[in-house]
């Protein structure tokens, strides 16, 4: 599905809300004249004006006659997002996974409507290019069938996985660098690199039900962090958290929250590896959503900020260009030996004809311009699917603004039940994944994950409207 290149001014607008999304321009703050704008991007006078234009419908900017263009003091929507999470903050054992395991299954049945898994879409995936790899390889080079690869994972991948981390600001050496088979074994590995059974370790709230599962299987306890739908996890309360007791490890995913579509801004992710790094506590970075960013180029990964080793980078191809190759990394600072040790118990290694046809597909170096095609795609989805939901969902529904990745966060008005709606729009062929998975007891009973990665446009706006009636009807039986 080919997406045509942005107007120049549609690409200076996104440029500007990105910066405005990310505090670097502040609420209030005067932006420059339309001339100076022309002038500063080598722009004609009407796509700066075009820019401002389309930036003050969109609700970042207000005109302010005589005195030019002000970031908006309330970001637009802001009044529709959920609150910061309260989390009881205290360490729990894990109880959901066998409740996420279910959820998963029934997403998959065929013919849904899959507004459940945060899946990228196979069109804007570069499949045909992967395979014309692969099977270059499986021609020339059976010999990658008849061995082991090495643990650590086949050198040269390693190699571009470390340049390939220089977007998000990482200067790594290949050899810190372990391939795993997709994120979620990056996150595990490094968990048991980090932390052993009865360890605690600080997350979001709410996070990605996978985290809370590799917590379980590790026989460790989660300690829930008070998060904010758009800045992510507070860092005050972290600092108190790391005063009051022992933690093993953080494990966040600072890009692209799953569920929130929350990102730490640039200046708060300097003072994280900072504070985690002083307390001597290893920071787990699930940064498998980084590079679908809204705001391009992404943001540096915490890691970037990171001098002492002590940031385990964890990501991996599966949204980006394949989920089918199950390739991830960690970039695992001064723990690689131990990841790599992890992986060769685990088992062995992963597949190296994989490994090699990922390296040689990255080393083309068209990467950026396939990601950056789907990053601005599901911009214009989770706007879409934004807009829908607050008109379709019963008043007082509150929905977070994703500023990447594929799914978002709902906040239901307190009599509607999450569960019941996931059930009710199932039975009706339409997934969605309840909240109550997102915690470690199943605490978002009101909430709901929805995913913009698997539909477009038209399929969303059908399926949400369906997810409307459903809503307000148990809306209703509640209240009569
Ligand atoms: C936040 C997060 N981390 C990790 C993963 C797992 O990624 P992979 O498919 O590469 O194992 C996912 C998958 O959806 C995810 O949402």
């Amino acid at each position: 599905m080919a997406e045509p290149a942005p107007f120049l001014y549609r690409q200076l607008a996104d440029m500007l809300a990105g910066q405005i999304r990310q505090g670097l321009l502040a609420p209030g703050e005067r932006l420059p004249s339309v001339r100076a704008l022309c002038e500063a991007h080598a722009v004609s006078l009407s796509t700066a004006v075009q820019t401002y234009l389309s930036l003050e419908q969109e609700g970042w900017v207000e005109a302010r006659p005589r005195a030019g263009y002000f970031v908006r003091v309330r970001p637009r929507g802001a009044e529709c997002e959920p609150a910061m999470s309260r989390p009881q903050m205290v360490a729990r054992e894990i109880a959901v996974a066998h409740l996420a395991l279910d959820v998963v299954k029934e997403a998959r049945r065929p013919g849904v409507v899959n507004l459940g898994a945060a899946w990228a879409d196979p069109r804007l995936l570069p499949l045909k290019a992967l395979a014309r790899e692969h099977a270059e390889l499986a021609r020339h080079k059976p010999e990658l069938l008849g061995v082991y690869e090495i643990s650590a994972g086949y050198p040269e991948l390693r190699r571009q996985v470390a340049r390939h981390l220089q977007r998000a600001g990482c200067r790594c050496a290949p050899d810190e660098i372990i391939i795993t088979n997709g994120c979620m074994e990056a996150l595990a590995l490094s968990l048991r690199a980090v932390a052993k059974s009865g360890d605690t370790i600080a997350i979001e709230s709410p996070t990605f039900y996978g985290v809370l599962q590799a917590i379980e299987a590790a026989g460790m306890k989660a300690l829930e962090l008070p998060t904010h739908p758009r800045d992510g996890v507070d860092l005050d309360s972290l600092e108190q958290a790391l005063k009051r007791r022992r933690l093993a490890a953080c494990l966040l995913i600072p890009s692209f929250n799953n569920p929130l579509g929350s990102c730490i801004p640039l200046a708060h992710r300097e003072r994280l590896a900072r504070l985690l790094a002083s307390a001597d506590v290893p920071l787990i970075e699930d940064d498998v959503f980084g590079d679908i960013s809204f705001q391009w180029p992404r943001l540096p990964a915490v890691k970037s900020f990171d001098r002492a080793g002590n940031v385990l980078l964890c990501s991996s191809f599966s949204k980006t260009l394949g989920p089918g190759c199950r390739l991830g990394y960690v970039a695992a600072g001064r723990y690689a030996d131990r990841v790599e040790h992890g992986k060769l118990l685990a088992n062995i290694a992963t597949a190296g004809l994989p490994q090699a046809a990922l390296a040689n597909y990255l080393a083309r170096g068209t990467y950026d311009r396939v990601a950056h095609r789907a990053s601005r795609a599901y911009y214009r989805r989770s706007e879409q699917l934004r807009h829908w939901l607050l008109e379709c969902m019963p008043a007082g529904t509150r929905v977070t603004q994703p500023q990447g990745g594929v799914v978002l966060w709902v906040e239901l008005p307190s009599h509607v039940d999450g569960v019941a709606l996931h059930d009710a729009a199932l039975q009706q062929q339409l997934s969605i994944t309840p909240g109550v998975i997102f915690s470690p007891h199943a605490d978002y009973r009101h909430h709901l994950r929805i995913s913009y990665g698997l539909v477009d446009d038209a399929e969303m706006q059908g399926a949400v409207r369906k997810l409307g009636v459903l809503a307000h009807d148990l809306a209703s039986r509640r209240s009569s």
